[in-house]
């Protein structure tokens, strides 16, 4: 079957014309719509709408909810136009009842924990990888995964990030084995890794590893508009009834054309173009990362990290990422300096690196910009004293454990909370997450108690001035805290 087989889907669906009148929501982009409109292009404005009989319009989106599941490899999809934040909430609550437990990664990306919120689940979190070498996060090790569900045997399901940001990917191969021995569900944050399937050169991806379900960013790396995302469901242990009800709850009633388009577009050119499509992107991104390696005081990380960390087991080789700790300047600092001297903009920064996404829309050229940038940025610094970072210092300091969970995240929600002098916080009970960056993994969560190391550990981020992530007051000089008296009711472990 290919995207000609399927009945029609949003791409096909008849424009406005002179002869069928639109009485719909879409108000831009007509006579009498928003003045700027015009200075835009009227264009997207007069796409942004379906033009159809409501059923129709329906069965224009099931069409396209088949054609995307078929694409992907799964049972079933649902097409997403509120990023992979709806799919994480979604998959959570579809997942979880009030109470249970979710095993999950510290540093999950916090639309997780917003689906913890929403279900009421208990998480039981597991400390990634930190690499010290290149100051920012690995990932996870399949022991950890065993090790805290023979703690839990009664978690219900497992939440994992693959890839990283960076494009770092754990053994999901081992992980399913060691989840699905248990019969738990395996639920994959896939944001980064919508092009995995498509390429034998790319990591494995969570369908192919037989996961339950999983959430991908198309508008990561292939072509779809931000925010288009898509559901994945990978077996029959899902409670499709249950999922239909968790995305009804939050699903816009009337998905954006543009976005559902964005989606169509996008996997109608996977299943035209790949692998060869990817193929180009990996042979650029390879070559750019060779040439980058000929340049002293930087390093493009490939595969090699492999061998350096113990939870990382393949990368993803259309990420570029840069250490730049060797240029005595911070990653932060490389990625501004990159963007206002050299015109090359970076996906994201850390304490020692850059990454760059190299995606469906570069050129061999923007790659050839990327290397001559980083070539005379490196140039120029090389030499140069530069100051001892804050960053990398905060590194130093230890980690503390992670407090106590007295009421799960949901209850820690609802409650009242007051704000208090970090300093006389000790032995209260968090009412907001706490995440230092670097590393990027929450000292606190809402509904943990505030140990006293851990006070130490924010007096002294807050001397670092590093930057503070979560949390209302980012200078760290007040945290907000579960007021005890204001306190209704815990489903969790409740005060102790
Ligand atoms: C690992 C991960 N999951 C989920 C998301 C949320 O994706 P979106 O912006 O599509 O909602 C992000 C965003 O960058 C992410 O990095």
């Amino acid at each position: 079957m290919s995207a000609q087989d399927h009945e029609p889907m949003i791409l096909s669906i008849e424009p406005p014309s002179p002869k069928r009148l639109s009485f719909d929501r879409v108000g831009a982009g007509r006579d009498g719509g928003p003045p700027e409109v015009s200075s835009l292009g009227d264009a997207v404005y007069k796409f942004d709408s379906y033009h159809m009989a409501h059923a129709s319009q329906v069965e224009a989106i099931d069409n396209l909810t088949a054609f995307i599941a078929e694409v992907c490899g799964a049972k079933s999809a649902y097409p997403l136009v509120n990023g992979t934040t709806s799919g994480n909430l979604g998959m959570v609550l579809a997942s979880l009842r009030p109470g249970q437990k979710l095993i999950v990664p510290r540093n999950a990306h916090k639309s997780v924990l917003s689906g913890i919120v929403l279900s009421g689940a208990a998480p039981v979190f597991v400390q990634p990888e930190i690499s010290t070498d290149l100051n920012l996060v690995f990932t996870i090790k399949p022991d950890q995964i065993r090790e805290a569900m023979d703690e839990n045997p009664d978690a219900s399901a497992v939440l994992l990030t693959n890839p990283t940001y960076q494009g770092f990917c754990l053994d999901l191969a081992a992980a399913e084995q060691i989840v699905h021995q248990r019969a738990k569900l395996l639920l994959i944050d896939e944001a980064h890794g919508p092009h995995f399937r498509y390429h034998p050169d790319l990591p494995l991806s969570a369908m192919k590893a037989g996961a339950d379900m999983a959430v991908q960013s198309i508008h990561k790396i292939l072509g779809a508009l931000a925010q288009s995302s898509v559901l994945l469901v990978g077996t029959d242990r899902i409670d499709a009834d249950m999922l239909r009800m968790a995305m009804g709850l939050i699903q816009p009633s009337a998905p954006s054309r543009l976005f559902t388009a964005s989606l169509e577009a996008a996997l109608r050119q996977v299943e035209a173009d790949c692998p060869d499509m990817l193929t180009r992107i990996i042979d650029m991104v390879e070559e750019a990362r060779g040439r980058i390696n000929q340049i002293p005081g930087v390093r493009a990380i490939g595969k090699e990290i492999t061998s350096q960390s113990q939870s990382v087991v393949d990368v993803d080789l259309t990420k570029l990422v840069i250490d730049v700790a060797g240029l005595n300047i911070t990653g932060y600092k490389a990625a501004r300096l990159l963007h206002d001297d050299y015109g090359v903009s970076a996906e994201m920064a850390g304490a020692s690196t850059v990454t760059l996404v190299v995606t469906v829309g570069n050129t061999r050229e923007d790659l050839d910009r990327c290397v001559a940038g980083t070539e005379q940025l490196a140039r120029r610094l090389r030499g140069a004293r530069g100051q001892p970072s804050p960053l990398l210092h905060m590194l130093g300091l230890a980690t503390p454990p992670m407090g106590r969970q007295v009421l799960v995240p949901r209850d820690a929600f609802f409650a009242k909370k007051a704000r208090v002098p970090v300093p006389e916080s000790a032995g209260k009970i968090s009412g907001e997450s706490v995440v230092p960056y670097p590393p990027g993994i929450p000292v606190l969560v809402p509904g943990e108690e505030i140990t006293p190391e851990i006070v130490e550990y924010l007096i002294g981020v807050r001397r670092t001035g590093i930057e503070i992530h979560g949390c209302e007051d980012r200078s760290i000089g007040t945290l907000k805290v579960v007021d005890e008296r204001e306190f209704l009711h815990s489903v969790g472990s409740g005060w102790g």
